[in-house]
């Protein structure tokens, strides 16, 4: 990369990145983007406020996994329980949704990457559920990374939605589903995607909070004091290298 070049990793973002191995990457990372209103309270500002940085935290941590070369990543943007909060506040993030798919589209097509929503899409407001669509559309021949966003998700409802279906089927066919494990993921929205290998939580909170319950099985957790609008490329690169340092057993000895 030309030296002054503005896409150029800032130092200590290419030192953290020359220690990660590029030949053991997680496949799959999700991140459960957590803080955004407590950033935007300590700056005296409204929770609004912090969803919007924190959309650009999200464009950097897409352009960083892109270019680390991961297959799969999720973020979590708005959870089946956060219809709770303040009506204002639920427009503002669907707004900030929908700029994000108009501002970023194209960005996504030139940089291959495949955006993949994901949850109860029918629950949201119609024209963000086209926007969705055609965002979709657009990034299907897109053969990099696979990028998913959870909207109106949550994985007890995933969960249900999959045996609602299998039941139907059942119903449909008269005999009972020959379904395994791999087969009951097929059921869930995140159909083909691996499982995520590392879960990242921002903002010091150590809960799952309804995010990929079935798919997080054996998901590795990190979390970080840092909050939402101040993650960078570079945090999710140093939780890789907490990641590459971990030891998986899966039930066994290692
Ligand atoms: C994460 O930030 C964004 C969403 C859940 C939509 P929060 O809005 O949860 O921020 P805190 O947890 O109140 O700081
Ligand atoms: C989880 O964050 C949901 C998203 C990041 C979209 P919350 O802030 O809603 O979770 P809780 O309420 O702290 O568990
Ligand atoms: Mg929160």
């Amino acid at each position: 990369m030309p030296e002054g070049d503005p896409a150029a990793d800032a130092p200590e973002t290419a030192a953290v990145l020359a220690r990660i191995d590029r030949t053991r990457l997680p496949h799959h990372v999700a991140a459960i983007m957590d803080g955004n209103g407590r950033w935007a309270a300590a700056r005296g500002l409204s929770r609004i406020d912090g969803h919007a940085a924190g959309v650009e935290s999200v464009r950097d941590t897409v352009k960083g996994a892109a270019r680390l070369g991961l297959t799969a990543l999720t973020v979590f943007a708005f959870s089946s329980e956060n219809w709770s909060r303040p009506r204002g506040e639920v427009a503002a993030l669907m707004d900030l949704v929908k700029r994000y798919l108009r501002l970023e589209t194209d960005n996504l097509v030139a940089n291959d990457i495949r955006f993949r929503p994901i949850g109860r899409l029918s629950g949201l407001p119609p024209d963000l559920e086209v926007m969705l669509g055609r965002t979709a559309s657009a990034t299907r021949g897109c053969r990099g990374l696979t990028l998913s966003v959870a909207l109106n998700y949550g994985g007890r409802a995933e969960i249900v939605d999959a045996a609602r279906r299998i039941a139907a089927r059942a119903a449909r066919e008269r005999k009972a589903p020959d379904l395994d494990e791999t087969g009951f993921g097929e059921y869930l929205t995140t159909r083909g995607l691996p499982d995520p290998d590392l879960l990242i939580r921002t903002s010091g909170e150590r809960r799952i909070s309804n995010f990929l319950l079935f798919q997080s099985a054996y998901a590795e957790f990190w979390t970080t004091l840092t909050l939402w609008p101040d993650f960078r490329r570079r945090h999710l690169y140093e939780a890789i290298l907490a990641y590459q340092r971990r030891d998986r057993r899966y039930g066994g000895l290692g």
